[in-house]
């Protein structure tokens, strides 16, 4: 078989990340192998996110830079998929006449005999129908053969959430749990292969198997990855703050894999706000969470999402954002200036503020929160972390880098063979994305 090559490039969230990893998969079993270069490539695809404009137009650019490619080249395939496929469907055909083929969100296992038609009869394609319920439990992406010591295992896919801003849950679907054996055995085989660290992935994975009959929770399946040997860290994101049981906050007491570090979107800090989002929770139940979490791990140490200038945020409701900043103390927040989504119940509400004014509260929350950063990460220096080297970093010879329970990154000097395993390091400095250290034991 004559062997062609693919350009791949990937957007947005852990979601994408997987379903590429799946797409490389998929297209190694037609003969094409992925490249670092589009211009040298026969078929160019590009995995898209549609949670903000900013992404979207983001796509629509890498997309005009296949344009010229294509002039060059008229063999060449060029393909979409993701969530702006799903959103755009057929219209995109017709809006790019150098694109060949749509790939939604439900399609990804479609792609290789799609490829193979173009390639074959030069027919263009879209296929961005949802899947039905059981197709969709078949179809869930369990990747092996890759080398490297963490990896995402999907556990669920979709959201019924219907948060008022999020395009999510039109273009993934609805809620569905893969069943707990099969994700079990999954990671009993990454394992196996050497991988140490899981995370399991979904876009509320809080509510994993509440809709599916006899199916284990949340906190059991944690408990049985805790059991699995030879996994040595836990992680797990998306949280809803909604679906956060009192069983899964005891899991950060009990279960000894489960890193201390949480990812909960807050979203805002006004209870105004967060009914009209839609989120479930008040500002109160949120910091009483938070509490809890803190009360059963004192360590933990707790990451979030805020979304700046939703329709009808008033000063009053940021600032009590700001004032919700000030008390969690989060080691890291990822913000984001509000930005209506077609077809989301928000996307008609009206607008308090102008563009000028979110950036401004936008810069104001940046400004506090790196102040709140940099003390928690200076706090650091001096202490020992407990690390899981993931390899040489590319700072040089002789120098690893791994992570810590919290998540962030730590590079240091030891000998290569340490790869894969958990050291003890004394942390020297601080940067704000990363941390200095020497090893102390291994
Ligand atoms: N505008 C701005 N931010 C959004 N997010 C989701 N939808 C929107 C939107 N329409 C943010 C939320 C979510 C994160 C992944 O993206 O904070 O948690
Ligand atoms: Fe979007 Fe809300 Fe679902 Fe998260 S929980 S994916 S923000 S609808």
């Amino acid at each position: 078989m004559h062997t062609k090559s693919f350009y791949l490039e990937t957007f947005g969230c852990q979601m994408n990340v997987v379903d590429s990893e799946r797409i490389v998969d998929l297209l190694a079993g037609i003969g094409y192998q992925q490249i670092e270069e589009a211009e040298q490539a026969d078929l160019v695809l590009l995995n898209t996110c549609a949670v903000r404009d900013k992404a979207v137009r983001k796509a629509y650019g890498h997309l005009g830079n296949f344009k010229p490619l294509k002039e060059r080249n008229p063999a060449l395939i060029v393909g979409m998929g993701g969530c702006i496929a799903q959103q755009e469907g057929k219209q995109l055909l017709q809006q790019f006449p150098y694109l060949d083929l749509v790939f939604g969100t439900h399609n990804v296992h479609r792609l290789p005999e799609m490829v193979q038609q173009v390639a074959d009869s030069r027919v263009r394609c879209e296929e961005t129908e949802f899947l039905d319920r059981e197709t969709r439990l078949q179809l869930f992406p369990s990747r092996t053969g890759q080398e490297a010591f963490t990896r995402f295992v999907t556990i669920m896919q979709g959201c019924d959430n219907f948060c008022s801003y999020c395009v999510v849950p039109y273009v993934r679907g609805r809620e569905i749990s893969r069943p707990s054996g099969e994700i079990l055995a999954e990671i009993r085989e990454l394992a196996e292969q050497g991988v140490r660290e899981i995370t399991l992935i979904g876009q509320n994975v809080n509510s994993y198997g509440t809709k599916e009959e006899g199916e284990l929770s949340f906190p059991e399946l944690l408990e049985k990855v805790n059991n699995i040997d030879g996994v040595d860290r836990i992680r797990f994101t998306t949280s809803h703050p909604k679906d956060l049981s009192d069983e899964l906050i005891h899991c950060f007491g009990r279960l000894e894999k489960l890193c201390k570090h949480l990812h909960l979107p807050v979203q805002c800090g006004s209870d105004n706000i967060l009914k009209a989002m839609n989120r479930g929770y008040t500002r109160e139940r949120y910091l009483e969470i938070v509490c809890r979490l803190q009360q059963v791990c004192p360590d933990i140490r707790l990451s979030t999402d805020i979304i700046v200038g939703f329709p009808g945020e008033t000063e009053d409701d940021f600032a009590e954002t700001m004032s919700l900043l000030e008390m969690v103390r989060y080691t890291e927040i990822y913000s984001f200036i509000y930005s209506p989504r077609r077809g989301t119940t928000a996307a008609d509400m009206k607008d308090e503020f102008t563009a000028k004014v979110k950036q401004v509260h936008f810069n104001r929350m940046l400004e506090l929160q790196q102040e709140i950063s940099r003390q928690l990460w200076e706090a650091d220096v001096g202490t020992v972390q407990e690390v899981l080297v993931e390899g040489e970093s590319k700072l040089g010879e002789g120098q690893l880098f791994g992570r810590s329970t919290w998540n962030r990154i730590v590079n240091f000097s030891g000998p290569a063979e340490l790869a894969g395993r958990l050291v003890s390091v004394n942390i020297t400095k601080a940067f704000r994305n990363s941390l200095l250290g020497e090893l102390v034991e291994h």
